[in-house]
């Protein structure tokens, strides 16, 4: 299969024909040999834990060429629609009943098939999808579109037909796979196809393997599944001035210990240079990316019996480097033996070379049985050894649960340059914190907030990166949305939603932009306070395990311009320092005034110090006074209310602004649960449960006004506009 590049087309076509008449052989020769269909039996065994989809297939069927169960998509997949490919393009589709129909996705920027492999995360797999878009939409225009793994960016699909396979450790169960639309048309897929591969084989830290290509030099058909234990494809390949070796011999254990289960057919075959003199050359246009890293694996096998007990010694060459230092490569007869250049950056006339040599004093010529070449793509969470297997996210259970597409479809990965114009060259600035900058921006129209950090330690890279699409995963109505992330260098930043109406705090500091008229009711207020205790709700008990803010403060609650709260910035708090008054006692993170006197003392975070941080919020709602009375000697706010509160005055600890007009029962009762919230004692705080259990009851109260302290039914006006009530004056206060 050449089609992995479309500079091969060429030669595609020329292969359609090869492997028609090929395919007519063998199905006619299989009856008359036993010993094939007993392989085939055994290679079945082995093909456990294959996935198999034909995407926009109808029924499921067993393919003739391999044996293989090919599955409907419908069990990986609820979004696109299906169609099958134009009649005329059949015939060039040769025999692949997979490229007969498509699934196509006109809806939604993103659209992913999540796989769960049984052998399950931690494990190397060989990833490949197939494309054939056969004029299915009669339009004659290939859409060009990107294929992402999870939340990276895998490589981008622009040909008519084509196939993209990669070799991936996915750090989780589950691997998504996903087609995002780049506004060049829409993004289809034929079929989808995982392999497990040996963890010991094509490991690369931090990265995953794209092949470019699999060549079987000097054969002459290509080999998959059942002949290759993996299923990976290889193509022949030979050049006019090689000359061709074969044997029918079989191939012996490896030379080197190592275990790639090349096929015995492949090695078979070999090209070798015309003398030993002349090198054996090979060079493939690659037109990428002339930075990207390439990583080749040569396969050897010596087929050919050699008098006076000689060896063919070899020497490699890539990109025009020699290396005359490596132990030259002893090949043996019928002994496979597999060498690998490291992380090569790629020429800069775009080109992968590379030549075998003769060494110096061996008269046999080089050969080469088989090679494969693949682009490197780094994947900044494939786990990069296997003992950590164990430790995992602990994410990886409730995700299925809380995965919605439709929030999927906006997990992102983006470039520093995407940020630049998403944020318009960081026009206009939203907020500033300890740790970074928000800034206004647009995707697609939608305003977007960026944070961006300020460039820390490369330490933080890989906890920022699996925080993140940690944090991508937990989804809830009272927590921002994370719309994507970039990660580059030391540029690392965080899209939210925007939420028009700002944070909390800048209600209750009058700093609020331009609305220096706005008093929130005091039943927006206890609304305010329910979405927000839901969110917390949701991180303490939703998630498994649990999620622990740890920076629960007015300026991380966020409303929308419907006056809707969410909380933001949970989790990502956790890998970075907390800004402002941090050093309230030493050795411990959280910002003044909030800090769970408790944590200070025992340095044990827990949920109850995310419920001590939310009554002082609850109590800054009440009352609109800073957390921190700097005017009475710097006593917190708990203190304060307390003090009030033993003489018995609920009116002088409810913000004055309301003059009054608030539901007396239902301040009450939000005073009493905020004092409880921040007792001194974590054992007497609430849960987040009885949390939210009390403050819906507040809300309830606030909006059935009991009348006793109203004259007069009042008007509310339309529920979130607060100019409504802020004219309070017309009514009496209530006085009781
Ligand atoms: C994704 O990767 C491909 C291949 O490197 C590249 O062409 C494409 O521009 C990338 N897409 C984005 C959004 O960066
Ligand atoms: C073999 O042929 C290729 C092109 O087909 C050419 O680039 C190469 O130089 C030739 N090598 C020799 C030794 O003739
Ligand atoms: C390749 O890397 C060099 C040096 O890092 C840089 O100057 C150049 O712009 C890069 N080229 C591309 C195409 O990214
Ligand atoms: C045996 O080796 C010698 C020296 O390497 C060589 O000249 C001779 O041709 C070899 N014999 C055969 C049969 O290849
Ligand atoms: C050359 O080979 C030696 C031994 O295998 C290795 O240590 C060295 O890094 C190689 N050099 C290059 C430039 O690949
Ligand atoms: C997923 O999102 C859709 C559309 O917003 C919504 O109708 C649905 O309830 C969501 N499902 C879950 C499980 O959140
Ligand atoms: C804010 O208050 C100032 C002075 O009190 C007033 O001049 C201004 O118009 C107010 N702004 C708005 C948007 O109400
Ligand atoms: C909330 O946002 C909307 C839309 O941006 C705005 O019209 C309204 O005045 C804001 N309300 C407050 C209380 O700031
Ligand atoms: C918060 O969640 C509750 C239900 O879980 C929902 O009624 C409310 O509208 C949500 N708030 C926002 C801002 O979406
Ligand atoms: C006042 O409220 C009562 C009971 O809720 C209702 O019956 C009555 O019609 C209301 N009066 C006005 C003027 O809205």
């Amino acid at each position: 299969m050449v089609d992995r590049q479309p500079s091969f087309l060429v030669l595609q076509l020329c292969l359609v024909l090869v492997s028609v008449i090929i395919t007519v052989r063998n199905s006619k020769l299989a009856g008359a040999y036993g010993e094939h269909a007993k392989r085939k039996l055994q290679y079945q065994a082995d093909s456990s834990g294959f996935i198999n989809i034909d995407c926009g297939a109808s029924e499921s069927y067993t393919d003739r060429e391999t044996g293989l169960v090919y599955e409907l998509d419908t069990k990986y997949i609820d979004t696109g629609k299906t169609h099958e490919i134009d009649p005329d393009f059949l015939s060039a589709t040769y025999h692949r009943q997979q490229r007969h129909n498509l699934r196509f996705f006109p809806e939604g920027k993103r659209n992913c098939y999540t796989l769960k492999p049984i052998q399950g995360g931690k494990n190397n797999y060989l990833i490949r999808a197939v494309f054939e878009y056969g004029n299915y939409d009669g339009k004659n225009q290939t859409p060009g579109f990107d294929l992402y793994l999870g939340v990276n960016n895998w490589t981008r699909m622009s040909s008519a037909m084509g196939m993209r396979e990669i070799i991936h450790v996915p750090s989780d169960a589950y691997i998504d796979v996903c087609l995002v639309n780049t506004g060049n048309g829409v993004p289809y897929i034929s079929a989808l196809e995982l392999r497990p591969l040996d963890n010991s084989l094509y490991r690369i830290p931090n990265g995953a393997l794209q092949n470019i290509y699999s060549l079987d030099l000097g054969g002459n058909n290509d080999i998959r599944y059942p002949e290759d234990v993996f299923d990976r494809y290889w193509d022949p390949y030979n050049e006019g001035n090689w000359s061709v070796m074969s044997t029918e011999s079989a191939l012996q254990s490896s030379a080197d210990g190592s275990n790639y289960k090349v096929p015995d057919k492949l090695l078979q075959t070999a090209a070798a240079s015309k003398s030993a003199s002349v090198p054996l050359s090979l060079v493939i246009e690659r037109g990428s990316d002339p930075n990207s890293t390439c990583y080749i694996y040569f396969h050897f096998a010596e087929i050919e019996i050699l008098d006076n007990g000689s060896n063919r010694e070899l020497q490699i060459e890539v990109h025009g480097v020699r290396n005359l230092s490596s132990e030259p490569v002893t090949l043996e007869y019928l002994m496979p033996m597999t060498k690998t250049s490291t992380g090569l950056p790629m020429s800069a006339d775009e080109e992968i070379s590379f030549k075998i040599y003769a060494s110096e004093g061996s008269n046999l010529p080089p050969i080469l049985n088989a090679v494969e070449v693949f682009l490197y793509i780094e994947l900044p969470d494939s786990p990069t050894n296997f003992n950590d297997a164990v430790v995992v996210l602990g994410k990886s259970e409730s995700k299925s649960e809380n995965k919605n597409d439709t929030f999927a479809a906006k997990n992102q990965q983006f470039t520093y340059s995407d940020i630049v114009k998403i944020t318009k060259n960081f026009e206009k600035v939203l907020g500033k914190g300890g740790f970074g900058t928000v800034y206004l921006g647009y995707l697609d129209d939608t305003e977007v907030a960026v944070k961006l950090l300020s460039s820390s330690s490369a330490q933080g890279y890989k906890e920022f990166h699996s925080e993140v699409k940690l944090l991508m995963r937990v989804h809830h109505r009272n927590l921002t949305s994370l719309v994507g992330y970039c990660i580059e260098g030391t540029h690392m930043g965080i899209i939210y939603e925007y939420m028009a109406n700002g944070s909390l705090d800048q209600y209750f500091s009058g700093k609020h932009e331009g609305k220096n008229a706005s008093i929130l009711s005091w039943e927006d207020r206890m609304r305010i306070a329910v979405d927000a205790a839901q969110g917390l709700e949701y991180l303490h008990d939703g998630c498994k395990p649990p999620i622990i803010h740890r920076d629960v403060k007015s300026s991380n609650i966020l409303l929308n311009e419907k006056l809707e709260a969410k909380i933001a910035d949970f989790g990502v708090s956790r890998i970075f320092p907390i800004e402002s008054g941090s050093h309230v006692c030493t050795g411990v993170v959280g910002t003044a005034g909030y800090l769970d006197p408790e944590y200070c003392s025992s340095n044990r975070l827990n949920e109850k110090s995310d419920i001590y941080s939310f009554g002082v919020i609850l109590l800054e709602i009440i009352t609109s006074r800073p957390v921190i009375l700097t005017a009475l000697e710097n006593t917190h706010i708990s203190k304060w209310v307390n003090s009030m509160l033993a003489e018995g005055d609920i009116r002088s600890i409810v913000d004055p602004k309301l003059s009054g007009d608030f539901e007396i029962n239902s301040a009450w009762k939000a005073v009493e649960l905020a004092l409880s919230c921040t007792s001194q004692s974590s054992s007497e705080r609430p849960t987040m449960i009885e949390v939210v259990m009390e403050l819906k009851e507040c809300l309830v109260l606030a909006m059935t006004p009991n009348g006793e302290g109203h004259p007069g039914n009042k008007s509310k006006g339309p529920r979130r506009m607060l100019s409504v009530d802020v004219n309070a004056d017309e009514f009496s206060p209530s006085a009781r």
